[in-house]
Formats: structure tokens, C-alpha cells, sequence
């Protein structure tokens, strides 16, 4: 069990270009420049970690910090875990906990980001998970737009991840390779996204984002089979998109010439948020701009993080007292 220090929301904002101050390391919240680790160990040197990714967004209406679905994206990373078929001595609630506690140490009023990892910290030349320790840690970060919330993308040459390859439903380090691979020719080729085609030749999704295209009025959407990430706003996006619109969402392989004739398009992720595509590979998406279904659904995700939605409320986790 992970006990909390309790600590009000503070009255001045902190530093906004300041590094976090701390981490949590090696079972305990220490000053970030203690939390290092050798150039020996297994994580370093391939890429055996995992990690999740979650937001909070200050509402400085409430004076709140709210954590977003964060049970769901600890899930997600405990079954991280599993792929490496290891632990952690940390339940759900206690990774809660940490985090909290680490928000609170920043003094955040402003939207941050939480990284939790798992690492194998053994150092030793064979890679591999048996005879191996893994370690957790976790360091928290201001984050403002990931990406532009309009932008511009091409189909990257480079194809994602097979699950037999390195499973994409998790969020595991050494894979993200293939993310920093799509990534940066995007951004060598003057555009602001990859989206990255599976082994198949269908759509799976951009470098970090999931991605929806909007046809006939509904959203479609890849399938899990198709190594996606299982993406938490994606699930937000559906689930929105259904209750709060009234809109048909289909599971299903997504063709890279549909995105060409796609009324709307736009990518998710907690990073991404909810990003309209307005072009790809040089051809405007419906008009160019944002769509009415992106729009509406952008707002509708943001009145929810921010909780200005209330009846998606436990979804969020205040942070301060
Ligand atoms: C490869 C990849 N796809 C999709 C996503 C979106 O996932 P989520 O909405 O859970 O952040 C991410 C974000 O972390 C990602 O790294």
C-alpha cells in the first residue's frame, strides 16, 4: 500500500519551462536528478520497458487538476506487464496513489503529463525476460498540445508492427522505434504526422495516435487485429461519439485510399487529443478545414477532460484536496 502526502493545490503557478523536480524511483518519490539508471542495463540497451501515458487538465474554474481515466490507462499498462510476463508489487490503486502524489509535489495548474515505466534494469549482454528484474519508476511533465489540433499528414513508408513481432497493444519501448522511424519522415517531408499502414497494407494508425475516418456520416475506425494500440481515447471516442452524438462507430480494416475520399478524418491519442487530418499524401480531406463531426467531437472531448461535462466525472480523478 502507497501512502499519499496530502497537499492542497498551490496558490502561485509553478515555473512553466521548469524540468519536473521529481520522479518516482526504486519504491519511493526522490529529486528527478536521482533517478538514473545505468548504461548497463537491459532497458537501454533493448528497449525491454513498457510504459503508458496519461493526462491531467487543470480547470482553473474548479482550481483542479483532473487525471484522466487513469484505472483504464493503468490497466492497460499492468497488461504490459504481462507481455513481458512479469509484475509489479504496485496495484492499480497504488499507482494512483503515486501519481497523485507526484502532481501534487509539482504544484501543476496547468495541463501535465504522467509517464509510468517499467523497465528491466538487470545488466547483463543476453536479452531476454527470464532471470531479469523489473523495475518501475515514473516522472510526471507540463504538457500542452501534443500535436497541432489540425494537421497535415502522408502514409509513411514504414509499416507498423506486427503483433509477432513486437505486440502493439502495448506500449513497449524498443517498439517505438517504429513510431520515431514514421515520425520523423513525416516531419523531414514537411508534414506534421505519419499514418502507418500494418503488414497488410490497411490502415493502423499514425506514429502515436489512433485514427478515425468519417464516411456516409459514421466513423470507422481499424480494428484491434489490426496492431493498433488499444487506444483509451479511441474507447473515449467511441463511447462519446455514440452517447453524445448519436453516431454509428464501425470496428473494421480501413483502406489508405478510403482516407482520400473521407469526408473527415482525424487522429486520437492522449498526446494527440482529437486532431483533424485535414490533408493527406497532398490531397485535401473534405474541405481542408476541421469537419462538423471532428469539431463536435473535439468539443465534446474536451468538456469531458476538463470536466465541464459532468456526467463523465468518474472518469476523472481530482488531484488536489
Ligand atoms: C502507437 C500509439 N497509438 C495510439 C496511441 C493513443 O493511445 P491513447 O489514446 O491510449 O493515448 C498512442 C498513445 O500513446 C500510441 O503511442
Amino acid at each position: 500500500m502507497v501512502q499519499s502526502v496530502q497537499v492542497p493545490a498551490p496558490a502561485h503557478a509553478p515555473d512553466q519551462a521548469r524540468h519536473p523536480q521529481w520522479a518516482f524511483f526504486e519504491g519511493k518519490i526522490v529529486p528527478i536528478e536521482g533517478a538514473k539508471i545505468s548504461i548497463v542495463t537491459q532497458v537501454i540497451n533493448y528497449g525491454l520497458g513498457a510504459f503508458g501515458g496519461l493526462r491531467g487538465y487543470w480547470n482553473d474554474e474548479k482550481q483542479q487538476l483532473y487525471v484522466f481515466r487513469v484505472e483504464k490507462h493503468f490497466g492497460r499498462f499492468l497488461n504490459s506487464c504481462k507481455l513481458f510476463n512479469t509484475s509489479i508489487p504496485y496495484s492499480i490503486a497504488d499507482l494512483k496513489r503515486i501519481t497523485i502524489d507526484l502532481l501534487r509535489r509539482e504544484g501543476y495548474r496547468e495541463d501535465a503529463y504522467i509517464r509510468p515505466l517499467l523497465y528491466n534494469s538487470t545488466e547483463d549482454i543476453t536479452p531476454r525476460l527470464y532471470d531479469v528484474t523489473f523495475d518501475f519508476a515514473c516522472f510526471t511533465r507540463a504538457l500542452g498540445n501534443y500535436i497541432k489540433l489540425e494537421v497535415k499528414a502522408c502514409t509513411s513508408s514504414w509499416r507498423r508492427l506486427d503483433d509477432n513481432t513486437i505486440p502493439s497493444r502495448g506500449k513497449i519501448t524498443g517498439g517505438y522505434v517504429n513510431s520515431a522511424l514514421a515520425r520523423s519522415e513525416a516531419y523531414w517531408n514537411g508534414y506534421d504526422e505519419s499514418i502507418v499502414l500494418n503488414q497488410d497494407g490497411h490502415i493502423a494508425e499514425g506514429s502515436a495516435e489512433n485514427l478515425f475516418v468519417v464516411r456516409d456520416g459514421k466513423l470507422h475506425t481499424p480494428t484491434f487485429a489490426d496492431n493498433i494500440l488499444e487506444g483509451i481515447t479511441r474507447s473515449t471516442v467511441i463511447q462519446l461519439a455514440r452517447a453524445e452524438l448519436g453516431l454509428e462507430v464501425v470496428e473494421r480494416e480501413v483502406d489508405r485510399s478510403e482516407l482520400y475520399v473521407a469526408e473527415e478524418a482525424f487522429f486520437c491519442g492522449t498526446g494527440a487529443q482529437v486532431s483533424a487530418i485535414v490533408e493527406v499524401d497532398n490531397r485535401k480531406i473534405g474541405s481542408g478545414q476541421t469537419g462538423p463531426v471532428t469539431k463536435s467531437l473535439q468539443q465534446a472531448y474536451f468538456d469531458v477532460v476538463r470536466g465541464k461535462n459532468t456526467k463523465y466525472a468518474d472518469w476523472l480523478t481530482p488531484v488536489y484536496d
